[in-house]
């Protein structure tokens, strides 16, 4: 392993305030949104739709990094050119998403486990072949209902069991990337889903990136050499309050200064569900107001909060194309301008 290589990709992947684009929804996840949409669910219309996005005109000026799925680091062009070479023509690092999926966690209802660490090295090792410098890895904890009424000390959801579990997998994943040359974006999302408070999340967040930054230390993962994805500090989706853009920065920057060490070179958020235009609103407060006060980099590695409107508009229409990649690369710049603390709800209507 090459620290230096390491740490200088981790740090091209946030510089410029540029962000990551992922596209890196496993098959049935792309065909879930397909369907919605009425679009045929097969290998090629799901390379349509990646070749769409690695084409779009100008994507490298907000974008740094693209995440990829294993069949997606596989697919080319019409025209022949790998999406890989496509990628690295236009300036955009090639990543991949190398987790085999949240599955149920033995003894734990209701909780997930992501696995994929079997042959992992071997893996890396054929992926860093075909070009990719990053990796991701997600693990997902889920927060109980507000009212599930716990009548005992580890009744609750997350349970520590789960918490630990998926902590030591990323620390696991992330020192085998290292020792591959490959940069870990390190993902513990707390999902938005349910009718929780802010607060609760606030907590359940912080106890899960301190596990989490306690395990990348025990695997003995280099800090420089990695980005972390995290969620934002949010109310449940159903949760009656919903706290103000400000108030979510307020209380997600104080979150990650509490456990985010300073070595770490970037945090990119996830968007989680949120609506485009609150995942650059909430991005943007937290650069506007603290950006020159903070250790890392805060910037963005969203799949929906930027594909999503395109997708939309496109419909698998190929004559929709060129729209499709304008209204792409809108949101892409929406989020280069939230890392500059330079968004305003008037982009909107640009
Ligand atoms: P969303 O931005 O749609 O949450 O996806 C980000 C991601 O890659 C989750 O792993």
């Amino acid at each position: 392993m090459n620290s230096q290589d390491l740490m200088d990709t981790a740090r091209a992947l946030v510089a410029d305030d540029k962000g990551l684009l992922a596209m890196d929804e496993s098959d049935p996840t792309c065909d879930k949104r397909f369907a919605k949409l009425g679009v045929p669910q097969t290998a090629e219309a799901r390379r349509s739709w990646r070749e769409l996005i690695v084409t779009t005109p100008g994507l490298a000026e907000y974008i740094s990094g693209a995440i990829l799925f294993d069949e997606t680091i596989r697919q080319k062009k019409k025209d022949g050119t790998l999406f890989v070479k496509v990628l690295v023509d236009a300036g955009i690092i090639p990543g991949i998403k190398v987790d085999s999926g949240a599955k149920d966690l033995a003894g734990h209802p209701g909780e997930k486990i992501t696995e994929g660490l079997d042959r992992l090295r071997e893996r890396l090792a054929e992926y860093s072949a075909m070009g990719a410098r990053f990796a991701k890895w997600r693990a997902v904890i889920a927060l109980g209902e507000a009212d599930a009424g716990v009548v005992a000390y580890g009744d609750e959801i997350p349970s520590m069991a789960c918490i630990e579990a998926n902590a030591q997998a990323l620390a696991r994943y992330a020192a085998l990337c290292q020792e591959a040359g490959i940069v870990p974006v390190v993902e513990p999302e707390v999902l938005m889903d349910g009718d929780h408070s802010m607060e609760h999340c606030r907590a359940v967040t912080e106890r899960v990136l301190l596990e989490v930054f306690a395990q990348l230390h025990a695997q003995g993962v280099s800090l420089e050499g990695m980005i972390l994805k995290a969620n934002m500090v949010l109310p449940g989706l159903t949760c009656p309050r919903q706290e103000s853009v400000d108030e979510v920065a307020d209380a997600t920057v104080r979150c990650l200064l509490r456990t985010v060490p300073a070595a770490v070179p970037g945090v990119a958020f996830l968007s989680g569900g949120q609506s485009c235009e609150l995942a650059s609103a909430r991005l943007n407060a937290m650069n506007a107001r603290f950006k020159s006060r903070l250790p890392w980099a805060v910037g963005f590695s969203y799949s929906r909060a930027i594909q999503q409107p395109a997708l939309d508009f496109w419909r698998g229409d190929s004559s929709r194309a060129p729209e499709a990649q304008r209204i792409l690369l809108h949101r892409a710049r929406c989020n280069l301008a939230a890392r500059r603390g330079e968004y305003s709800a008037a982009m909107e209507k640009t």
